[in-house]
């Protein structure tokens, strides 16, 4: 498909699903290569609902052990964001003492992430690692580190592979690009 419609705007194909496929393959290579034989079982962190697709994805092309968990968070209302992180729903378990791969869709300004991880110290996580499908860099100004990235886009707003705008989009295999024509 090449264009797409949700509520009131237009969608265009951006990124289509084998080179996303073929991002989510190289993240895991070096997910498995810092991971296999260390004997570490960590959390693997679904930050609903955005990352359900991508978690899929990268879980089954681990090599080792993973726990996995969710949260839900939400800030973003319609094509921005809010500016506030809010906790729609908790950890599903507990991390004390556990290292966690947190596995979002996307990184734009940062602060839901930042939050998070800050949400997992103070729930006694161990170490806590960020896994991202993709990253805006011109918009993130956190001085957390990303350890594992995926995918950088510029700062445009996308929707599908998990990505919505207002609830719609997130079932398409492909990204696309808000039209602007
Ligand atoms: P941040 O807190 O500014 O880093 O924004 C991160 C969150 O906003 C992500 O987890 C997404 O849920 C949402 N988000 C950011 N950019 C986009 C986008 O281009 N399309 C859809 N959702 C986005
Ligand atoms: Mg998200």
């Amino acid at each position: 498909m090449n264009k797409i419609h949700l509520h009131d705007k237009t969608f265009k194909s951006f990124i289509p699903e084998e080179r996303i496929e073929k991002a989510i393959d190289d993240v895991a290579a070096k997910i498995n290569a810092d991971y296999e034989g260390t004997g570490i079982v960590p959390v693997l962190l679904c930050v609903l609902n955005g990352s359900i697709l991508f978690t899929g994805e990268l879980m089954k092309r681990l090599t080792f052990d993973v726990d996995l968990m969710s949260i839900k968070l939400s800030s973003y209302q319609g094509t921005s964001s809010t500016g506030t992180v809010h906790m729609d729903s908790g950890l599903t378990g507990d991390v004390t003492g556990k290292e966690v791969i947190v596995v979002e869709d996307i990184v734009d300004t940062g602060r839901t992430i930042d939050a998070l991880v800050k949400i997992l110290y103070a729930s006694k996580a161990s170490k806590v690692k960020v896994c991202t499908m993709l990253l805006k860099p011109d918009m993130y100004n956190k001085a957390l580190q990303l350890d594992y990235v995926a995918m950088e886009i510029p700062n445009d707003f996308i929707v599908g592979f998990g990505l919505d705008y207002d609830g719609l989009g997130r079932n398409y295999r492909d990204i696309y690009v808000l039209d602007t024509e």
